[in-house]
């Protein structure tokens, strides 16, 4: 399987040698455009000249065909061992896209653990126009097979889950649902691991999609899906959503997602690298209590991890020691990560899902997931090593003394203490 970085599963799609060299070449071919161009030109032009009615080149209108997007659709089909792809303006566009192959009284199975937008859409849109939606705990396979019932269509697993990085076993549930009914759908959110970590095609999936705005891209500055399907039907179907809904990416997104690609191996391995050695470290430091790690032998399920998957991202979840003050000092305190939602960019990115990404999910439901105050998600960068791993020592120090000080404060605020004055000392 050639010299490039270790190739995650599946067979070969293109006859290319490795994931490196496909996700620099395939859809990429400088013969397909008439100047020959090495990087794909961003075609904005929303309609193309016919020869006669109905005779074209390939495309009409932008939004059933654009010759960027195709580079982009052929690359990604490829890094996932796919026949097709399919861009679209958002994940949740892809998500909604996807969901439309259903019609009112079918059922949809959905992992208990999604992103809080999934889970969104799922419940108050999905539901409301007359799908039967169900949430099943994925990661206990007896409990999903026990919500399929006469009318499932659709089964939604992603894996890892954020922010508590449960693992599903994508073989286990795509045969167990398949056995049931090989009709069902099964669809992988494949979001966190990237097609270089992951392929849920090779795995029994029938569709593998994206938030293409997280590693696929890899820069923070595009949001898109993708969806990766092999089964003629789906595809045909989906291609009819993707031109008659109309949620079709720009041009100029595409040039960037296409762009990131090229990359997105190298990106991966330095993301894998850098969060192992912060996982590490975190696990390590006395002012932590615990660290949610896929890639550390002390997550639950890292043998599952490394028989599904050739590394790990850089999203690490951990419990700060205290309390909700200690998290939002430790965030408040970080020079290097910036606060902020989304990741899988080249950026160290740092969050607290109770208050920012989950405020959406009511608290008795975040508790039973693990979503507590002093929880914290990293979305470790592609910065030097060293650097990140300072970040976090720094922001920690500084968590503790900020605290220190808290209950000086706190206490010399109370207006009994306050009237003892001088005697109360910390
Ligand atoms: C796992 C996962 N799936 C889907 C989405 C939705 O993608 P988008 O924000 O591109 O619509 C997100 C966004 O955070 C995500 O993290």
């Amino acid at each position: 399987s050639g010299t490039g970085p270790v190739r995650p599963h599946g067979p070969l799609p293109t006859g290319f040698k490795s994931f490196a060299t496909e996700a620099i070449h395939v859809g990429q071919e400088p013969e397909q455009w008439k100047s020959m161009a090495v990087v794909p030109p961003i075609s904005l032009s929303t309609t193309f000249k016919q020869y006669g009615p109905g005779k074209h080149a390939g495309f009409e209108y932008s939004r059933s065909g654009n010759p960027t997007r195709n580079c982009l659709e052929k690359a990604v089909a490829a890094l996932d061992g796919a026949k097709y792809c399919l861009a679209l303006a958002s994940g949740l566009a892809a998500t909604m896209t996807i969901t439309h192959m259903l019609k009112a009284g079918d059922g949809v199975v959905c992992m208990d653990d999604v992103y809080g937008g999934t889970n969104r859409y799922f419940q108050r849109i999905a539901a409301e126009v007359g799908l039967e939606v169900s949430f099943a705990d994925c990661t206990k396979p007896q409990l999903l097979k026990a919500a399929l019932k006469p009318n499932t269509k659709l089964v939604w697993i992603e894996t890892p889950t954020n922010p508590t990085m449960k693992v599903v076993d994508i073989k286990t549930c795509a045969d167990l649902v398949h056995q049931h009914n090989k009709d069902i759908v099964v669809v992988v959110d494949n979001t966190f691991m990237s097609a270089y970590f992951q392929r849920p095609l090779a795995l029994g999936a029938d569709i593998c999609m994206y938030s293409a705005t997280k590693y696929m891209n890899g820069h923070s500055d595009v949001v898109m899906g993708l969806v990766s399907v092999s089964r003629d039907d789906l595809y045909e179907r989906l291609k009819f959503l993707q031109n008659a809904l109309g949620a079709v990416p720009s041009p100029f997104d595409c040039f960037l997602c296409n762009r990131g690609l090229k990359t997105l191996h190298l990106r991966m391995e330095q993301h894998f690298k850098n969060a192992m050695a912060a996982a590490k470290f975190l696990e390590a430091d006395p002012r932590v209590d615990r660290v949610i790690f896929p890639g550390l032998p002390s997550h639950p399920q890292h043998e599952l991890m490394k028989r599904q998957c050739t590394g790990c991202p850089g999203m690490i979840t951990f419990y700060i020691k205290g309390k909700l003050e200690h998290a939002t000092a430790f965030l408040s305190n970080l020079k290097l990560f910036a606060i902020a939602e989304s990741l899988g960019g080249y950026e160290s990115l740092a969050e607290h899902p109770a208050i920012m990404t989950h405020a959406s999910v009511p608290e008795k439901e975040r508790n039973v997931l693990g979503i507590s105050d002093t929880l914290i998600r990293l979305s470790v960068g592609l910065e030097d090593e060293a650097d990140i791993i300072e970040d976090l020592d720094q922001a920690l120090n500084a968590a503790v003394s900020a605290n220190n000080e808290l209950l000086v404060n706190q206490s010399t605020c109370q207006p009994s203490l306050r009237e003892i004055g001088p005697l109360v000392k910390h």
